[in-house]
C-alpha cells in the first residue's frame, strides 16, 4: 500500500510543530482514554490542568472505579458535560470487573463501553495499542474537507462515512499512532477553524486554498 502525499507531508509537519502533550508520553490506555474523554468538548489548554489532577487523584483505572461519585464531580466541576464524568465512571468499573481492569484492545470492543463512540474507540486503540483506525473528528473534517474538496454537509450523520473511509485510505497504518495525532494537531495548531494559510506546508495541495473556499469548507447546515 502507497503512502498519500498528504499523510506524509502531515506526518513530517507534525514532527517539527508538535506540542508536547502528557497523553503523548504514555501508552496507558487508562491515561489516553481519560485525557481523550476530558478533551471532548474542552479545548487542550482548558482540559489540560483537569488531566494532571485526574491522573494525581485517580493514578488507575481501579482508583477511578473506586471514587465515591461526589467526588469524583467535585473534580470535574468546571468541565461541564456531567453526563461524560458518569460515563468515566461506568466504564472504569466494567474495566475492573469484566477486564481485570485491562482495557480491551480492539476498535470493536472498547465502541460497546459507556461513552466510548467512533473516535475514542479509534483515538485508544490506535494510541495505546498501535491499532490502525484513523480518528475522525470536527478537526478530521474539517480538514478533510478543505484539502480533497469534499462538500458534503457534515451536519448530517449520513456523510461521516465518507470522512471515514477517506481518513483510513490516507492512515498509515504502520504508523497509526503517529498519523492520528498528526492530524489532531494539525488541526488544532494548522487548518483551525480560521486557519492562517499562509504557513501552511500543504497549502498547494489544497482543493479549499486554491479554489478560494477556505472560508466555504466544511459545509455545515444547521438542521
Ligand atoms: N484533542 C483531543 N484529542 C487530542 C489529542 N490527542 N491531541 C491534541 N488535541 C486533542
Amino acid at each position: 500500500s502507497t503512502i498519500h502525499p498528504f499523510s506524509e507531508q502531515l506526518v513530517s509537519w507534525y514532527e517539527k510543530n508538535a506540542r508536547d502533550l502528557p497523553w503523548r508520553q504514555t501508552n496507558d490506555p487508562y491515561l489516553i482514554w481519560l485525557s481523550e474523554v476530558i478533551l471532548q468538548q474542552t479545548r487542550v489548554a482548558q482540559g489540560l490542568p483537569y488531566f494532571e489532577k485526574f491522573k494525581e487523584n485517580f493514578p488507575t483505572v481501579f482508583d477511578l472505579a473506586a471514587a465515591p461519585e461526589n467526588v469524583l464531580l467535585r473534580h470535574w466541576q468546571g468541565l461541564g458535560y456531567y453526563s461524560r464524568a458518569r460515563n468515566l465512571q461506568k466504564t472504569a468499573k466494567i474495566v475492573v470487573e469484566q477486564f481485570k481492569g485491562f482495557f480491551p484492545k480492539s476498535y470493536q470492543e472498547l465502541i460497546k463501553l459507556p461513552g466510548i463512540g467512533p473516535y475514542s474507540a479509534a483515538a485508544i486503540s490506535s494510541f495505546a495499542f498501535g491499532e490502525p483506525h484513523a480518528v475522525v473528528d470536527g478537526n478530521v473534517f474539517r480538514i478533510l474537507a478543505r484539502y480533497f474538496g469534499i462538500e458534503v454537509d457534515i451536519a448530517d450523520s449520513k456523510n461521516r462515512k465518507i470522512f471515514e473511509k477517506l481518513a483510513n485510505d490516507l492512515l498509515i497504518k504502520s504508523q497509526a499512532a503517529k498519523f492520528n495525532q498528526s492530524i489532531m494537531e494539525f488541526g488544532s495548531l494548522q487548518c483551525s477553524p480560521s486557519p492562517n494559510c499562509d504557513g501552511c506546508p500543504i497549502k498547494i495541495g489544497c482543493f479549499a486554498f486554491l479554489n478560494g473556499k477556505v472560508n466555504s469548507l466544511p459545509v455545515k447546515t444547521n438542521k
